[in-house]
């Protein structure tokens, strides 16, 4: 079985496949981190926690806690009591003071995994082999129990890890504590010499989301975080430890991820003592949640993922994990509908008429669904006014939406919708009635971003309003897409319910509030097809894909920037979550022109689709259109369900980008390369691919044009050819085992 405790050496193992992660219960019960690495037959002993040197443990000498507890390697660290690096968890009293220290009291093993209140999380699906490691830590002082939750998925080399705290003081009737910080995961590792690590985080802004950076981890504090209320395009809660000489097939990588869409912290210290602590979280600035005696606080999941063979094998653990274990939607292997969006086409300025007039257009090219975005509601002739008041607009869309649905069934397409249910505009209908449920500071007038303002989610009845509006909505005609969006960040994060007190839980609660709200969604309408989408990428994380199987990556659609934009988010998310669109030239974020194939090329390893007014087409790039539908089909099971080999990076300087994806059984593979600027007086490139067969033999397809056969040895060791020729064109290829 994956966990087991072995009783003489007070040694908790927990294997996967191919890794070990071992937790020990060191001196006066303080909870160690012992490993976290390749597979182990044995557990080493307790020595690694190196409580036999000076300065010894408060169990053998109180003389100098201090100094032992900032050196010892912890699994879940807490503030107060001399751990001066950063900590898991910081607790308040009723006198209002801060100091917890957790002593280890009992544990656990069971099959499966719980689900965490109100939360996303990963489930164990029909993997029997999942196991729970439930370890109770108290704090007899404050009255609190902190339970360590840590899963084993063998076969996907996943460990997750979350907390669950409780008041269990009941002395006197207990007291309230206050929770300052609680953070859901701490790994503790060695600098070790010369191979020491390095840190990868995908920093970003909009327009230029996850971008790969890879530094030195330098002594000192490093963090990448979100304060904005949404976990934001100007970093992703994901941080992973490398070593100086991993690369994408070899050499150690950590890689966590956070299953939250809210403020979060992931921030490393590398100390005194040449350690590294990473730890992931809630970020704890403006954090501060109530716990009352008897009441209990579930934090979110931290995802861990350790690959001894590159950054590679990091990222298709996480892809098969997030397949197999977090993305609950009945599309998670199904081809998605090809779908054309309006906004790039019409932005607000749309009707009926002109809609089924690109429904048309779109369903003689191929294309299989209309996604109706911004604009169809109340007002909402520009983006000054309306949202929240979720009701057609008669006078762009005359005979209402079960009109135009119809219509649009009737030509032989899906329909889809864009809602943007979190937000309100000051001029609204519903703001008018209720001015007091956007989020505000008493005495100030909130701060609008694009002229709107965010709604308190936090009340029930604010959410109550806008879902009811909402699935009305859904319930009126066929409507099979959901596009969820989010346009700005949070801002006088007040509200005028909770007390003085609580009002620290006001961003978590949001975060909770949303959840609510999505689960409401997908509960009334199992088979719809959720995106969410957030000012492009900005909330696309881990905690979203339980609810939507595919998020909007960027509302930067020019083919060449994807390419950083896709690398970045395919470092942690499957292909098939990415939301990637064909749109027109040139482009409408950066002004560039590439050809319609790159862009068909590019957008084809994500969720497909097309933001485009068709019209605007030459009659060459319309023609390519039913040719990337079938494409699409062809290709998306390798792409969704494969396994991906980052082969070139232009964003890591090479001149040209190149990925692959591979089936699981290794029968076919999709190659695409982008030769990003040509270059003069160069021969052509050689690249070797990975993933496939070294014992087959594979036919080869370049761009639709058979290109003979080759092993796959050969094809391994020695490459294939790439042309330099022209500035950002691409190729495709196509292998089957025969
Ligand atoms: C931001 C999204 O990213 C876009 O795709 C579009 O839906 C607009 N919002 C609409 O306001």
């Amino acid at each position: 079985m994956p966990i087991s405790f072995d009783e003489q050496k007070q040694i908790f193992k927990l294997d996967t496949d191919r890794t070990t992660y071992l937790i020990g219960i060191g001196p006066g019960g303080l909870l160690g981190h012992i490993y976290y690495g390749p597979k182990l037959n044995h557990a080493c002993g307790m020595d690694m926690l190196r409580a036999d040197e000076y300065p010894y443990p408060p169990s053998v000498t109180p003389r100098d806690k201090i100094s032992f507890v900032d050196y010892y390697l912890f699994e879940f660290p807490t503030g107060g009591v001399g751990d001066f690096r950063p900590t898991c968890l910081e607790v308040r009293n009723a006198r209002g003071q801060r100091g917890c220290e957790l002593v280890y009291d009992s544990y656990a093993i069971e099959s499966g995994k719980p689900r965490l209140e109100g939360l996303p999380c990963s489930f164990p699906g029909e993997d029997d082999a999942v196991q729970t490691l439930y370890l109770n830590l108290k704090d007899e002082v404050l009255g609190l129990t902190v339970t360590l939750l840590y899963s084993a998925f063998p076969r996907e080399n996943i460990i997750t890890r979350s907390v669950m705290l409780a008041n269990t003081g009941m002395e006197n009737g207990g007291e309230t504590l206050h929770i300052g910080r609680v953070l859901s995961a701490c790994l503790d590792v060695d600098q070790d010499g010369q191979n020491g690590y390095e840190l990868i985080t995908l920093p970003g802004a909009w327009g230029r989301e996850r971008h790969v950076q890879r530094s030195a981890v330098r002594r000192g504090r490093q963090s990448v975080f979100s304060l904005r209320g949404e976990s934001s395009h100007q970093y992703q809660p994901f941080a992973a430890l490398v070593r100086h000489d991993t690369n994408e097939e070899q050499g150690e990588a950590i890689g966590l991820s956070f299953v939250y869409s809210g403020n979060f912290l992931a921030e490393t210290e590398w100390s005194q003592m040449d350690q590294i602590r990473l730890v992931m979280g809630i970020h704890p600035d403006g954090f501060d949640w109530e716990l009352r005696p008897g009441e209990s606080f579930d934090a979110p999941e931290v995802v861990l993922s350790y690959s001894a063979e590159g950054t590679g094998q990091m990222t298709r653990q996480f892809h098969d994990f997030f397949r197999g274990h977090m993305i609950r939607s009945p599309y998670l292997h199904r081809d998605r509908p090809i779908l054309i969006n309006n906004w790039e086409a019409t932005y607000f300025d749309f009707n009926t008429e002109r809609l089924l007039t690109l429904a048309r257009e779109a369903k003689s090219a191929g294309i299989e669904m209309l996604v109706m975005d911004d604009g169809w509601f109340g007002d909402r002739k520009d983006d000054f006014r309306s949202l929240g008041d979720w009701f057609v607009n008669e006078e762009k869309l005359p005979g209402g939406l079960s009109y135009l649905v119809e219509e649009v069934n009737r030509i032989g397409l899906k329909f889809g919708i864009w809602f943007e249910p979190e937000m309100v505009s000051p001029d609204s209908e519903i703001f008018r009635a209720h001015p007091d449920w956007a989020l505000q500071l008493c005495g100030r007038k909130p701060s609008c971003g694009r002229m709107q303002l965010v709604l308190d989610i936090t009340r029930q009845e604010v959410r109550d309003c806008i879902m009811d509006q909402l699935l009305s909505i859904l319930h009126s005609a066929n409507i099979e897409y959901v596009k969820w969006d989010m346009n700005r960040s949070l801002t006088d994060v007040g509200n005028l319910v909770l007390p003085s007190d609580r009002q620290g839980e006001l961003l978590h609660r949001y975060v909770l509030a949303l959840y609510e709200m999505q689960e409401r969604l997908v509960t009334e309408f199992p088979e719809l097809l959720l995106e969410n989408c957030s000012s492009g990428g900005a909330r696309f994380d881990a905690g979203e894909l339980y609810y939507s199987p595919q998020i909007w990556t960027s509302d930067d659609t020019d083919a060449i920037e994807r390419l950083r934009i896709q690398e970045g988010t395919a470092m942690v998310f499957p292909l098939s979550s990415m939301g990637a669109h064909v749109s027109i030239c040139p482009n409408e974020q950066v002004g560039r022109s590439t050809p319609f194939k790159t862009r068909g090329d590019v957008a084809m390893s994500g969720t497909f689709g097309y933001e485009l007014d068709i019209a605007k087409l030459t009659a060459e790039e319309r023609t390519q259109i039913p040719g990337q539908v079938a494409d699409y089909h062809r290709f998306h099971g390798i792409v969704a369900d494969g396994d991906y080999y980052r082969l070139s990076s232009w964003s890591d300087s090479d001149p040209f980008d190149c990925w692959m994806s591979v089936r699981k059984d290794r029968s076919e593979a999709l190659l695409t390369f982008v030769q990003v600027l040509g270059r003069p007086n160069f021969r052509s490139r050689i690249i070797k691919l990975r993933g496939l067969d070294p014992e087959a033999r594979y036919a080869v397809e370049r761009d639709g044009a058979a290109e003979g056969e080759r092993s796959g040895e050969e094809l391994l060791c020695c490459g294939l050819r790439f042309p330099n020729r022209g500035d950002f064109t691409s190729t495709q290829v196509y292998l089957k085992r025969i």
